[in-house]
Formats: C-alpha cells, structure tokens, sequence
C-alpha cells in the first residue's frame, strides 16, 4: 500500500512537471519563462529576441546571438568538450540584420561602413562596397551540397542504403526536415566522404534549406545547437556514422555577382598596366595610320595637280 503510494505520488509530480516544462528544444542558449511559456535569446544588449522552439531557429537570429555571445565574452560552444576552436570554424561570421521573421536583410554591413549582398543563407554573394551599395532583393538558395566526411568505422557501408538512411537522420534530427528534398547522395569509401546535395524547386518560399545546413553544420564542426547534445549519427544498417567534417556549398537561384573574385590586388594591379599599355599601343598605332593616310591624300592631291 505505502509502495503505491509512493508510486502514485512520484507519477504526479512527473506529471506536474512535464506540464510545467518550458525548455527550447531547439536552441540550448535560450532562457524560457513559465506561464506561458516563452524562450527568448540575446542578440545584443537588452535586446531579445523571441524564439519558436518548435521549429528550427532562424539561422540570421543564431548568428546574431553568437555574434552576440562572443563579443561578451560568453561561451558559443558550450558542454565544455575538447573540440577544435570555434572560432577557425566560423571564420565567415558577422552580425546580421534581420527581418522580423528570421530571414536576412539583401544588404548586411557588420557594423561597419563596408556592405556586401547576401544569399537567402546569409552567405556574401557580391564584392564588398560602401554602404550605397544596391542589394535589389534577397536571392534564395535553392540547393545546397552538405559535403561530408565520416570517422573511420569497422565494418562496411552500405551504399545502398545510405540516401535513405541520411534522409531518415535528418527527417528526425531536424524538425521533420522533408527528406524527399534530398535529391542525392553520392559515396566514396575510401575518401570517406558522403555528398549529400537537397534541392528544392526554384522559386519555392515555403520550404528552407538554410537554417538545416547551419544545424548541420554546428552539429559536425562545433557542438550541436540543440538542447539535447546527442550527436548527429545517421545508422546505415547497423553501422552508425559519425561524422568529423563538412563543407557546405550554396546555390542561389542567381548566379552570384563577384568580379575577378580569385584575383589579388597584385594581379588586378598587373592586369591595369597590361590594359593600359595596350591601350596605349592601339592609340600610337591609329595616329601613326591616320598621318600615314593623310601623307598619302597629299600625294595624291598632288599628282592630281600634276594631271
Ligand atoms: C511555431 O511554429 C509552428 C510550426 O510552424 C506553428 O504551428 C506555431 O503556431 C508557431 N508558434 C508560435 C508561437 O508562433
Ligand atoms: C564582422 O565584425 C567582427 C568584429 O566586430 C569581425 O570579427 C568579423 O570578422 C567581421 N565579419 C565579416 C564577415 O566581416
């Protein structure tokens, strides 16, 4: 009788609790108010930002948070794991601007007076500018290719099973991330390496890749952004995959505008005198032909008078 007592009591309090939760799933930074519930993170001082943790966060609201947290100092890893140093990691970062629903704004500047256009996933798209620079529209990402490379395992992978097993991982993982979109997947076993491209149609604004890649992206470079701090193991068979590296490429449904992006300053600078000279050869060519013609309009005006 005491012993049901005991158990009737404690299944209460399990009870209580649960409902009383009010934790954010999906972003471990987030501090939650009970009554109702509301998770909120800081991206600047005084400054918080709302939250749904029933869904993946915003990747533009993340950046800013963590733009936030390491300016104060703060953790951006958090769990105290030995893993290789954020921040060579996040070398691409920068405090964003965002819309009030999490995208990013077309023109981002850091804070400074040197802006650039952006991609649907925040990714420079453009050279750098002033701050007059014209970002007409935000340009979607509509693909994205998850490079990524495995720990070693013992056993074997079946390649067979692998588009479905990554597109199960990252169904659960990711908020119900629509697995059809994973278009396909391609395996090297000696390198390791798994290439995961996911498409969406273009002109498509219901679903985003955006904010999965970045998931993804901490999950396997840093830490995961969950509260949860389970690791992100696609099981392929019975052999689970850990994974040691990605690399994310972006496609927009634009091409990006960078000019002479794989050119340094040396070059251009070879390419200006190069251009000039030959523009000056072509100027000394054209008087030299135009004085030519006229010698010879003279010779003739002459023999003319001769006639
Ligand atoms: C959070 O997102 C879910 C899924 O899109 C939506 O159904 C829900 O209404 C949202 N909650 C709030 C508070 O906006
Ligand atoms: C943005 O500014 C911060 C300093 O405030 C700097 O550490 C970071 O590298 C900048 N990011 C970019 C992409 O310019």
């Amino acid at each position: 009788m005491m012993k049901l007592w005991i158990l009737v009591v404690l299944s209460a309090l399990a009870v209580g609790a649960s409902a009383q939760t009010c934790l954010c799933e999906t972003m471990k930074w987030a501090t939650c108010e009970r009554d109702p519930c509301r998770c909120t993170i800081l991206v600047g001082n005084n400054d918080k930002q709302v939250l749904n943790c029933t869904k993946l966060i915003p990747k533009c609201f993340l950046m800013k948070a963590e733009m936030y947290r390491a300016k104060k100092g703060m953790d951006t890893r958090t769990g105290g794991k030995p893993v290789e140093s954020a921040f060579v990691d996040n070398d691409g970062i920068y405090d964003p601007v965002c819309e009030n629903d999490g995208k990013f704004k077309a023109k981002q500047c850091n804070n400074t007076e040197e802006c650039w256009c952006v991609n649907s996933a925040g990714v420079r798209r453009t050279d750098k500018g002033d701050k007059d620079i014209k970002c007409e529209e935000l340009v979607e990402t509509y693909w994205v290719r998850l490079q990524l490379k495995h720990k070693p395992v013992t056993g074997t992978v079946d390649e067979t099973k692998l588009k479905a097993a990554i597109g199960d991982a990252m169904n659960k993982r990711y908020k119900n991330f629509d697995k059809s979109l994973v278009d396909k997947v391609e395996y090297d076993p000696d390198a390791r390496l798994i290439v995961v491209d996911v498409k969406k149609p273009m002109n498509d604004r219901k679903v985003d890749l955006t904010n999965m890649a970045y998931y993804m992206e901490k999950d396997v470079k840093v830490l995961p952004l969950f509260l949860s701090q389970d690791k992100f193991e696609p099981t392929v068979g019975s052999q689970k995959l850990e994974m040691e590296n990605i690399l994310v490429y972006y496609v927009d449904e634009k091409a990006p505008t960078f000019t002479m992006k794989n050119l340094s300053g040396g070059i251009i600078a070879v390419i200006v005198v190069v251009v000039l000279a030959v523009v000056a050869g072509l100027l000394v060519l054209f008087f030299a032909r135009r004085r030519q013609n006229q010698q010879y309009k003279q010779a003739q005006h002459r023999e003319m008078d001769n006639l």
